[in-house]
């Protein structure tokens, strides 16, 4: 059963195209996660989505009806935005209640309704207080209450965690994943956030200037990037991407840099590379370990150039000739700086982008 689907929409503002060929879907029940830096259009295809912008090229079905003419009001969604606006005079239960009043449902079933909504979302002791009364997360909950007591076909957020700080944007996270769980419901999501996009979605829409960069599981996101962009959005630190040159070699390739070489597996690259060139090798930070162990790669003679211990782990800044390799290692470790190390690589995971496109080679 579809919950969403996107065919081939196009959205300008004048001359300006801000979105380009969205073609996209998801199934009924399915999290959407809208990702990509600001300004590359999660809120206009949002608000596509919504009906708020009705002009635009292409089609919009939302549980299988196509909804590209009709109205907010017609499409069966509810939305919580960035900056969501409670009654500030009304209890948690007026405002959650809100809706429904206007719809003039019974007053048994806006109990019930409320009741069911604070329980998931829990408020079910914060009933009786105004607004001003709620921290920030609790507010944002009851935000999220008023759309949930609507039972919509399709939920749309945007970037609903933004003002919060760390710690609650962590613990409304998992409330999130949690809601999704009860609730079954569809929903499009929309953040800048990659960890919140990684934890929270079924699929990943990565935009990128108005189009779509990448469309995947946050794993296939992550293991099998197809472009060096979609590579450097996901993951913290970001990859390593180092400037090599490759030449086919026993069992694979072997990468040059600065002196160095690296044998890499066949895997680095989706078709097969059958002469030299030049390319960017991409490695992320956990698949470097500091130090010589039996499997794996080891290279030597690297200058600590950072060293930051985060408590579970040490990110590590290394020289690797005339650049920069950066290392996640599990733990806490004080390396001195301007002292040398030996690495061991993991390739298994390794890519190879093209110099200039970026793109998976
Ligand atoms: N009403 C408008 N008129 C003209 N240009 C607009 C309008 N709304 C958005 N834009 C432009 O469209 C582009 C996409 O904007 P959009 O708000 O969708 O970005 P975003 O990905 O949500 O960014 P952010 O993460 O900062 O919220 C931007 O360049 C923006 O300036
Ligand atoms: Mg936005």
């Amino acid at each position: 059963m579809p919950g969403l689907h996107i065919n081939n929409v196009s959205k300008s503002f004048g001359a300006v195209q801000v979105l380009r060929d969205i073609e996209l879907s998801i199934g009924k029940g399915e999290f959407l996660v809208l990702l990509g830096e600001s300004g590359c259009g999660k809120s206009t295809l949002l608000r596509l989505i919504s009906g708020l912008e009705l002009e635009h090229e292409g089609a919009i079905r939302i549980a299988g009806r196509d909804v590209t003419h009709l109205d907010p009001k017609d499409r069966d969604i509810a939305m919580v935005f960035q900056s969501y606006a409670l009654y500030p005079h009304m209890s948690v239960f007026d405002n959650i209640a809100f809706g429904m009043r206007i719809r003039k449902t019974g007053r048994d079933a806006i109990k019930a309704e409320v009741d069911r909504v604070a329980a998931i979302l829990k408020l079910d002791q914060h009933l009786d207080r105004k607004p001003g009364q709620l921290s920030g997360g609790q507010r944002q909950r009851v935000a999220i209450g008023r759309a949930m007591v609507r039972h919509p076909a399709l939920f749309l957020f945007d970037e609903p965690l933004s003002n919060l700080d760390a710690k609650l944007r962590a613990e409304m996270r998992t409330e999130f994943k949690r809601i999704h769980k009860v609730l079954g419901a569809t929903i499009a999501y929309v953040t800048h956030d990659q960890i919140e996009a990684m934890t929270l979605a079924d699929k990943i829409v990565l935009l990128n200037g108005g189009r779509i960069e990448q469309l995947g599981t946050p794993d296939q996101l992550y293991s099998q990037p197809d472009t060096l962009f979609a590579a450097r959005f996901i993951g913290t630190p970001e990859i390593n991407a180092l400037r090599v040159r490759v030449e086919p070699a026993a069992g694979g390739y072997a990468a040059r840099a600065s002196g160095r070489v690296l044998p890499l597996p066949a895997s680095v690259a989706r078709r097969p590379i059958t002469a030299p060139r030049e390319a960017i090798l991409g490695v992320r930070p956990e698949f470097l370990t500091i130090g010589a162990t039996e499997a794996g790669i080891v290279t030597s003679g690297h200058v600590v150039e950072l060293c930051e211990p985060m408590g579970s782990e040490t990110s590590v800044e290394l020289s690797f000739s005339d650049q920069s390799l950066r290392l996640r290692v599990p733990g806490l470790h004080h390396l001195e700086t301007g002292g040398e190390q030996s690495i061991t690589w993991d390739f298994s995971n390794a890519h190879l982008f093209d110099t200039d496109t970026g793109a998976h080679l």
